[in-house]
């Protein structure tokens, strides 16, 4: 069987990252991640981004460029990774999370993010330096 997508946004709203800090399960509490969730069938990716973005945080988004990779996660899951414009709203942790950080250039390593997040974040934090 092929592994189960989970999809992840790296957020951009006026030349900053949007970083979310899990809030379950314990043994991801207190840690950051690009806010993301799986792809459901019958969804893409895109798809899945944009509705997951709006459970977590009541936003809508548009998805722009696939970050090229696909990371593992507990067996079985696979992480992607697209950027994505903030469109409308105001990010809210309204699941999963307990804290939202705005992060600017220079500052993608202010938070403690999850491991299997970070080499998708660091290309993230380039592309946000590049304009
Ligand atoms: O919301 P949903 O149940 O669809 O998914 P989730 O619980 O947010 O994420 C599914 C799994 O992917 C969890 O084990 C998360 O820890 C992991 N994940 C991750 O490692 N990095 C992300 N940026 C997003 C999710």
């Amino acid at each position: 069987m092929s592994d189960r997508v989970v999809v992840a946004g790296a957020v951009y709203d006026r030349g900053r990252l949007l970083a979310a800090r899990r809030s379950a399960p314990p043994e991801l509490a207190g840690r950051w991640e690009l806010p993301g969730g799986k792809v459901e069938p019958g969804e893409s990716g895109e798809q899945a981004l944009v509705r997951e973005l709006r459970e977590e945080l009541g936003v809508e988004t548009e998805p722009l460029e696939r970050i090229p990779g696909e990371w593992p996660l507990k067996p079985g899951y696979v992480l992607r990774v697209w950027t994505a414009r903030l469109v409308s709203g105001v990010p809210a942790p309204l699941q999963d999370h307990d804290e939202l950080r705005w992060l600017g250039p220079g500052e993608g390593d202010t938070v403690d993010w999850l491991e299997q997040d970070r080499p998708a974040v660091a290309e993230a934090v380039r592309r946000l330096a590049d304009g």
